[in-house]
């Protein structure tokens, strides 16, 4: 240990690009986790290793830092095999929301920890929380309780698991500090790490809505977290999956609620629905031995047979939420006092869309946050339904804003066709895979 036990003296250090040892990083996320190094310094730290970037030794120790500031849990002796899905966040991803109970209704138990919105991303716990009642602060003997008796949970990070990354997404959030692949791969591995499942499921967005432009430096990030996952001897798969447009067509919270509803129900295709098919058809592939086609086929079925939406109603109730969410979820859940419609101003083939633009719109309507801790609005944010492809009439609707005011509802109008490049000919749809990892 070079730095005396100086908090200062560890960030200096890595501004200077030094290579920090285990001792240091430990020693770090020890005195931020229990609040002794104070927010700025850690924000501090986190910009020196978003700048200098970390060797993949220390990603690995920065990692474990995180696992250890906290509570393990183990869920690999329950009835079901156990998988953990993770997304590294994108536009309109609600893959969560529908593959927790649609793994539990194909018989796996699916346990999540789950982060809140970050940057231009939707989280999943905010969503969750729009529906009344809903409670994400669950205790890992309670997760494992839930998980064993329907099979699914979905549950934030808290004082007693990795509270270390709590602390660091939301300084990370709020201080320009997300995009970098060490950092992301150490907080989504971290959560993975602490609870521990027989399959890790990454999903690493790349496109314009994800913190990874291109597949190339997705597939980067994917490999940044297999590697932390062999590191730990945990079997991980990951796939690059396509975040060039919004995946679903809500974004925002509430709405996404509603729009999980409605695949849950069978009554939504789509490039939401035919993502969370194959995630959870090749989770069940590689837990259970089923060929991936008819491991696809059952994860089909049980969104259009109600099982699926049965174990989502369990795990609201489970959870404390409102379960008439999944009858009426208009009625239950929150709306905005206004509701514009999107209008097309001009004709054209949708060639490509600035997801990021969508996400931060919808962030802006109140439904992010800008500053850690910042309440965010449930009701508010956007649907987009066009998809790259599609051909847009001039004064045919392309979605609605749902606004505060009607000032901020023509803003965030404005800004989805400001995302929007019209061409004249016809533009293929991008693939919804770019590669299978692990
Ligand atoms: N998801 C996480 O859990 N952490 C990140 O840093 C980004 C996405």
């Amino acid at each position: 240990v070079v730095t005396g036990g100086d908090p200062r003296a560890i960030v200096a250090a890595k501004r200077d690009g030094t290579t920090l040892s285990p001792a240091e990083i430990r020693a770090f996320i020890e005195g931020s986790t229990r609040g002794d190094v104070p927010d700025v310094l850690t924000a501090a730290f986190l910009m020196a290793c978003f700048i200098r970037g970390l060797q993949d030794a220390e990603t690995l120790e920065l990692t474990r830092a995180m696992v250890e500031s906290g509570q393990t849990l183990d869920l690999t002796g329950l009835r079901a095999a156990a998988v953990d899905k993770h997304s590294t966040g994108g536009v309109s991803d609600g893959v969560t929301l529908v593959f927790a109970p649609l793994g539990a209704a194909l018989g796996l138990a699916v346990a999540k920890l789950s982060g809140r919105g970050l940057g231009h991303t939707g989280g999943t716990l905010d969503k969750l929380e729009s529906i009344p009642g809903f409670r994400t602060d669950l205790e890992p003997s309670e997760l494992h309780a839930q998980v064993e008796r329907i099979g699914c949970a979905v549950a934030a990070q808290s004082s007693n698991l990795v509270p270390a990354d709590g602390r660091l997404y939301a300084l990370r959030d709020a201080t320009a500090t997300v995009e970098s692949i060490p950092l992301i791969a150490a907080s989504v591995m971290c959560k993975k790490l602490a609870v521990r499942t027989d399959l890790i499921e990454l999903d690493v967005k790349a496109g314009s809505g994800a913190f990874m432009k291109t597949p190339v430096a997705a597939t980067e990030l994917a490999e940044a977290c297999l590697a932390l996952a062999r590191g730990w001897e945990r079997a991980c798969i990951a796939h690059v999956t396509d975040m060039s447009q919004p995946l679903g067509d809500a974004v925002g919270n509430a709405l996404d609620v509603v729009e999980a509803v409605h695949l849950l129900r069978g009554e939504k295709g789509g490039r939401l629905r035919d993502l969370t098919v194959r995630l959870a058809g090749d989770a069940l592939a590689r837990l259970e031995g089923v060929d991936p086609d008819e491991a696809a086929d059952r994860a089909d079925r049980a969104l259009d047979d109600g099982s699926a939406l049965e174990r989502f109603r369990l795990m609201v109730e489970a959870q404390g939420g409102e379960p008439q969410v999944v009858e009426d979820p208009e009625r239950i859940l929150p709306r905005a006092p206004v509701i514009e419609p999107i209008v097309a101003v001009r004709a054209g083939t949708l060639a490509a869309v600035d997801a990021e633009a969508i996400g931060s719109a919808s962030a802006a309507l109140g439904a992010g946050r800008f500053r850690k801790g910042d309440p965010i609005d449930p009701a508010v944010g956007i649907v987009c339904t066009p998809k790259i492809g599609d051909r847009l009439e001039a004064g045919a609707p392309v979605g609605t804003v749902h606004a505060r005011t009607r000032q901020a509802a023509r803003e965030g109008a404005a800004a989805v066709l400001a995302s929007f490049t019209l061409v004249d000919g016809p533009v293929p749809p991008p693939p919804l895979i770019h590669a299978d990892l692990g």
